[in-house]
């Protein structure tokens, strides 16, 4: 399974005190040393971490495909049109949120989805949508055209109760199965951790977990390659990645 490291909060510790470091483009590359294969970088509307000059620098020297996420909003869809990132994940956006809040409503902006979705595809882009485990979310976004999928992990890997858990679980897992029926990419990402990965695992289909705020936390105790290590060697438990270098 591969690994898409999220770099926002190398931008979030920059941005708290203004200064030029640490650099995200230093990171993607530490990134890129350990095996992650893609770099995902969250332009918001409010700026609070990623930048418009990470993102275009990003675009040019990192030695990893860029995965944009971003909200269906005109200013950013410009960005990415100029920008022309290799995959961008849409996701919905609320000013006063800490992260990513829930899903996609893909069933109730569907035509205005849609019209994003062809103009970043006609780009060059591939499009992902981040969405809840739920079957008619997951019609709908075969229907709009994106061809790959980001599953929202985040309610499972909050859980503390061991059945909710589980509950939860079944429904990405169940989720998983349709949109793999549909001929959709399955992704997944938010709240994944080195305490929930194993049941992460669980979960068929996944192509791409795109994990940040735990790596990036690690990363102060353990060093980024070996944050990024760790995770990889947790994700693929029977294969060959060295633990730590
Ligand atoms: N995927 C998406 C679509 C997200 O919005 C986020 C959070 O920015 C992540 C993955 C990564 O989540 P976390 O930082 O909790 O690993």
């Amino acid at each position: 399974m591969k690994l898409g490291v999220n770099i926002d909060h190398v931008a979030t510790l920059r941005q708290a005190r203004g200064t030029r470091y640490p650099d995200t483009l230093e990171a993607a590359r530490h990134c890129a040393n350990a095996g992650a294969v893609s770099i995902t970088v969250h332009l918001r509307e409010d700026r609070r971490h990623i930048q418009d000059a990470d993102v275009y620098r990003l675009k040019n020297a990192c030695p990893l495909p860029i995965n944009l996420e971003m909200a269906n909003a005109e200013e950013i869809i410009r960005i990415a049109l100029d920008v022309k990132p290799p995959e961008i994940c849409l996701v919905p956006e609320k000013r006063a949120e800490l992260t990513t809040e829930g899903g996609l409503n893909v069933i109730g902006n569907f035509q205005s989805l849609e019209q994003t979705i062809k103009r970043l595809q006609d780009n060059g882009s591939v499009v992902s949508l981040f969405i809840e485990p739920d079957e008619k979310i997951i019609a709908a976004s075969a229907k709009t055209g994106a061809r790959v999928i980001e599953l929202h992990t985040g309610s499972f890997c909050d859980a503390t109760d061991p059945d909710k858990a589980e509950r939860l679980l079944k429904k990405l897992i169940h989720g998983a199965e349709c949109a793999q029926a549909l001929g959709l990419q399955v992704n997944a990402g938010h709240g994944i951790n080195l305490d929930n990965i194993s049941g992460i695992l669980r979960i068929p289909h996944l192509d791409t977990l795109n994990i940040g705020h735990s790596i990036i936390a690690r990363a102060v105790f353990r060093g980024l390659e070996n944050a990024v290590h760790e995770m990889l060697a947790a994700m693929n438990p029977n294969g060959t990645a060295d633990f730590c270098r």
